[in-house]
């Protein structure tokens, strides 16, 4: 009689484990859709995997994504959203650099349901312009606090008087006066905001807004009824936001390795871009070239590990075993592994260079475990169904393409024949890389048409919102998980098995001899 060992036997000759299977395909690049993951015996419910996973020490991801930093993907909208999800945001550096300091500060200084800058209205506006703006601008409501000219507080515009019969009437004539709104000084949060304003809610039957205010009756933020709910529930939620030890959202920023007008590393500029960053609060650094297995990267690093021993740093991009263990003897923390697989990328065109990504993956993964750094896949991510395979090797995944088209990714959205789109360029495109970002690909400052783009400039279409993103994501990690019997990340890793898929095969894994009508992801 067969035990259940002989049908192991039978699987193991087909399905095997990255270290069986990769080097079996010595002499040949393999990338996610070239393979697919063996199911095994589960008792683990999709629902109860976690996903939690540690970059470095301080760094912890509650989800392992993190969004590109990238000057059409990463700003302060889209880190907030990320960390708010338990992931994290990588700030681009194609700004100046004042301005990703207050892109960091803003991340750092977010209080979830504090809406910091709400938008107010003068008493002087009528209530016309007032109804102008939520058009123009389409809120989704219409109370709004009322300033003076220096910033105080002078009442709040209920939205009963928001109406087109009240056109004609000055803000000052319709609003509640500042004796009847109820206020908080920002003294009075203490050190969990959200639990203060939600104590307020019940103990104010009826009330919906609260206004924060500092000793001078400036007004320094809104807190509405409806969002301290959502947050309070939310505490129950599964992933939770990825926070440092004060309690503040994690937030990356990328740094260049700047070159003074001699070509030499501008090593001042550098240490000082960082230790600004680092006083702001930033939770790690990454140090974003195409190259980054080079003397001027390596340098970089170390410069930053000496002036910051105990500052997460992420460098890259490498695609070598041996550009991981460089990276890590120059000090780097966390690795990022891709050349050449992101969607805007043309550098295995215009460079002939480049390694597709899963093989990358299990070569610099064999470096990373001998140098105990992690690794990050970056680019190439398209589906849910690549991360779980990426996350077999690596300890989280960095998606530009995925986010581009969020409402929280920097850009204006603009209509196409009646369709919604937002920009998505390389940051190796020639307008990218015209904003600030050359030296990533080894250029100076200053490009001429001389030089080759290794990226190109798109569009994609507006998408749902990063929370919505996400939350597919996340199902379909966890579906993964659980179809390999993985409870967490580090059980994925020790289960997976691979085999390779024909082209026939590939074919069959996606929708295939129907009239499609509805999508699977919701809309
Ligand atoms: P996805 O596939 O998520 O890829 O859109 C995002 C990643 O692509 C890298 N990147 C580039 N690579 N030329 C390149 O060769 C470029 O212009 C470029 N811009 C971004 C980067 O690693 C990013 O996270």
């Amino acid at each position: 009689m067969a035990v259940v060992h002989d049908f192991e036997k039978i699987d193991s000759q087909f399905y095997q484990p990255a270290e069986a299977f990769f080097p079996s395909y010595r002499g040949l690049a393999l990338t996610y859709d070239d393979v697919t993951l063996a199911t095994l015996y589960s008792e683990i419910l999709p629902r109860d995997t976690q996903l939690d996973t540690t970059l470095a020490e301080g760094l912890e991801l509650n989800i392992p994504v993190i969004s590109s930093d990238m000057d059409t993907v990463t700003g302060s909208r889209m880190a907030t959203a990320m960390a708010l999800n338990g992931g994290l945001g990588l700030i681009h550096y194609n700004m100046p650099e004042r301005e990703q300091l207050s892109e960091v500060s803003r991340v750092k200084n977010h209080v979830h349901g504090l809406i910091q800058e709400p938008i107010k209205v003068a008493p002087d506006q009528v209530i016309g312009e007032v109804l102008n703006l939520i058009e123009k601008k389409n809120f989704s409501f219409s109370t709004f606090p009322v300033v003076d000219a220096s910033g105080k507080l002078v009442g709040l515009l209920p939205s009963h008087s928001v109406k087109q019969r009240y056109a004609k009437r000055k803000v000052a004539d319709a609003l509640m006066s500042r004796a009847q709104v109820h206020t908080i000084s920002t003294k009075e949060l203490g050190a969990n905001p959200i639990a203060r304003a939600d104590k307020f809610f019940t103990e104010h039957p009826g009330i919906h807004k609260l206004l924060v205010v500092d000793a001078d009756d400036h007004l320094h933020g809104l807190f509405t009824m409806s969002d301290v709910e959502k947050i309070m529930q939310e505490k129950n939620a599964q992933f939770k936001p990825a926070r440092d030890a004060k309690f503040r959202l994690l937030c990356g920023a990328a740094v260049s390795a700047t070159r003074n007008a001699f070509g030499n590393l501008d090593r001042d500029r550098i240490l000082a871009h960082v230790g600004a960053l680092a006083e702001r609060g930033v939770d790690v650094v990454a140090v974003s070239t195409a190259h980054g297995h080079t003397k001027g990267v390596g340098e970089t690093v170390r410069m930053i590990r000496d002036a910051h021993p105990t500052l997460p740093i992420i460098a890259g991009n490498v695609a070598s075993a041996a550009g991981v263990g460089f990276l890590a003897e120059c000090g780097a923390n966390v690795i990022k592994i891709g050349q050449g697989p992101g969607s805007i990328c043309t550098t295995r065109i215009v460079a002939g260079v480049g390694v597709p990504q899963l093989t990358a993956l299990y070569v610099a993964s064999r470096a990373a475990q001998m140098k105990r750094v992690t690794i990050l896949a970056d680019g190439g991510v398209t589906k849910s169904g690549d991360i779980v395979k990426a996350l077999t090797m690596a300890n989280a995944v960095i998606c530009g393409g995925l986010f581009a088209g969020c409402p929280e990714a920097p850009g204006q959205t603009m209509e196409i024949a009646g369709k919604l789109y937002k920009q998505y360029r390389g940051m190796g495109s020639f307008a990218a890389m015209k904003a600030g970002s050359a030296v990533r690909y080894g250029h100076a400052n200053g490009v001429t048409q001389k030089v080759a783009p290794e990226g190109v400039e798109a569009l994609k279409e507006l998408s749902a919102s990063v929370d919505g993103i996400l939350a597919q994501l996340i199902g379909g990690i966890q579906s993964g998980m659980g179809y390999l019997g993985a409870a967490n990340l580090a059980q994925l890793r020790e289960r997976a098995r691979f085999i390779r898929v024909s082209p026939a095969g590939m074919r069959e894994a996606a929708p295939h001899d129907i009239v499609e009508v509805k999508t699977g992801a919701q809309d």
